[in-house]
């Protein structure tokens, strides 16, 4: 039987930087990024404008990703939208797809799985979040497991045959899941670690059978106070941090801890 366990050691700190940040913030961000970086696998997804900027600027052991992508895997007639083969062109090795702020804007689990194969299609590593809202967590957890693996369900859909990451070697990882519930978001307000555990197992029970290497991710109000205890957490290989990435100083104090 295989363990949790399908992924290397190092954790994974995904900086969302949303619709935040200019050049010089940037420039200043990469100067204070810790050596800590290292140990642990960074990926940064700026606004789209600052993508090239920071891939120049960072080492290419950091990796810089994007916080969306087309749908549309073809080049075309698809104004105000990014291919991820562009992306992949100028650096990205990854791209958020299904993020509930974009989710709100109109998204639906057919674009999210259709971006994610857009994505997987051009070699860049999906970065797939899945979260409910709070009126589905006060109805239990129970139906939070329901509609979060249902989430991942229609996602996956988008996806090329899991064989094709599980028969390279070593196998490729296909994607990563970021459980964000939508109410732990910018709140301030984190989930509880046993809450994440039962909604972990529940995803990795979900992706065990289909892929050799998965990693999941928790997001929503993750800050240099609760790293350390998330930081423990067997079932977390990493997380996906929005508003306490801005600051370098917080972001390093986050990697420090993933790293040890
Ligand atoms: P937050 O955002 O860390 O500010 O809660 C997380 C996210 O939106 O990915």
């Amino acid at each position: 039987m295989k363990s949790h366990s399908l992924m290397p050691p190092k954790k994974w700190a995904v900086a969302n930087w949303k619709q935040f940040g200019r050049r010089e913030m940037a420039r200043a961000w990469c100067g204070q990024l810790s050596a800590a970086a290292s140990s642990c696998q960074v990926v940064v997804c700026p606004p789209l404008p600052y993508v090239s900027y920071l891939r120049g600027q960072l080492p290419l052991s950091v990796a810089v990703g994007a916080q969306d992508v087309s749908a549309a895997a073809d080049d075309g007639a698809h104004t105000g939208e990014v291919g991820a083969a562009m992306l992949a062109d100028v650096g990205c090795g990854y791209a958020i797809v299904g993020h509930s702020e974009r989710r709100a804007m109109g998204e639906d689990d057919a674009a999210c799985a259709a971006k994610l194969g857009a994505a997987a299609g051009a070699g860049l590593i999906p970065i797939l979040c899945v979260g409910e809202s709070l009126e589905t967590r006060k109805s239990g957890a129970e139906a939070a497991v329901e509609f979060v693996t249902q989430q991942l369900d229609a996602a996956l859909a988008g996806l090329p045959e899991s064989t094709e990451y599980n028969n390279t070697n070593p196998p490729r990882l296909p994607l990563l899941v970021a459980y964000e519930p939508v109410w732990a978001i910018g709140s301030g307000e984190a989930a509880k670690v046993d809450d994440i555990v039962a909604m972990h197992a529940a995803l990795y029970a979900q992706l065990y059978e289909k892929f050799d290497r998965i990693a999941l991710l928790y997001g929503g109000s993750v800050s240099p106070s609760n790293i350390g205890e998330l930081s423990q957490v067997d079932c977390v290989d990493g997380v996906l941090v929005g508003g306490a990435s801005l600051e370098a100083g917080k972001f390093n104090q986050i990697v420090t801890a993933l790293s040890s």
